[in-house]
């Protein structure tokens, strides 16, 4: 039984449908940003990072990526403070640029309201955003998602970039974490 297995109650999105929808993405943000010549693709870090590799591969039109690395401190490891800070900054310009934020899931909102805040500052041409989850049960500010993988109920997941104790990002399908498991 392989370690992960005692934390994991069911599979909620298999990696075929995880691929198949990735895939449907790209090819809708392809069609929208085809007159864009400077697209830039911002991973939020760490959960992001799957997504945006199979992501950047759909994507046919030339773009840029970077990497934003966020975390939120003062409360435990599966629930936010709503206190954001920047732990690994871009290294791109935002100023006058087409920016995609790609991110893992959207909970609270409250990590994505700082990360557009900070973006929408540096004055870009254009900002969207493009999550994988989306958990809208638990919105406690609004934020305006352009596309969206999947909604899910609330509930604690992991895999596919989302971390359970920092561990576990690299299975291939999302599964709902077994709470009884955790100390
Ligand atoms: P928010 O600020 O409440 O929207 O939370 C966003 C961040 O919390 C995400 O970027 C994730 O890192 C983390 N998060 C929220 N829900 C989950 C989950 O179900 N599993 C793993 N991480 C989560
Ligand atoms: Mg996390």
């Amino acid at each position: 039984m392989p370690p992960y297995e005692k934390f994991l109650q069911e599979v909620l999105i298999d990696a075929p449908t995880l691929q198949a929808r990735v895939a449907e993405l790209g090819r809708q943000i392809s069609a929208d940003y085809a007159e864009v010549s400077d697209l830039l693709l911002i991973c939020i870090l760490k959960g992001g990072i799957m997504f945006l590799v199979d992501l950047t591969r759909h994507i046919e039109v030339p773009h840029e990526m970077d990497f934003l690395a966020v975390s939120s401190y003062g409360k435990g490891a599966r629930e936010t403070s709503g206190k954001v800070r920047i732990d690994m900054d871009l290294s791109a310009e935002v100023t006058g640029r087409h920016i995609l934020i790609v991110e893992d899931i959207i909970d609270s909102g409250l990590t994505l309201r700082f990360v557009m805040d900070v973006l929408k500052a540096r004055r870009p041409a254009s900002l969207r955003l493009c999550t994988l989850l989306n958990k809208p049960s638990k919105r406690q500010v609004e934020i305006p998602i352009d596309y969206i993988g999947f909604d899910i109920e609330n509930k604690f997941v992991f895999g596919y970039g989302l971390d359970l104790d920092e561990k576990y990002r690299n299975l291939p399908f999302i599964g709902v974490v077994n709470l009884d498991m955790l100390t």
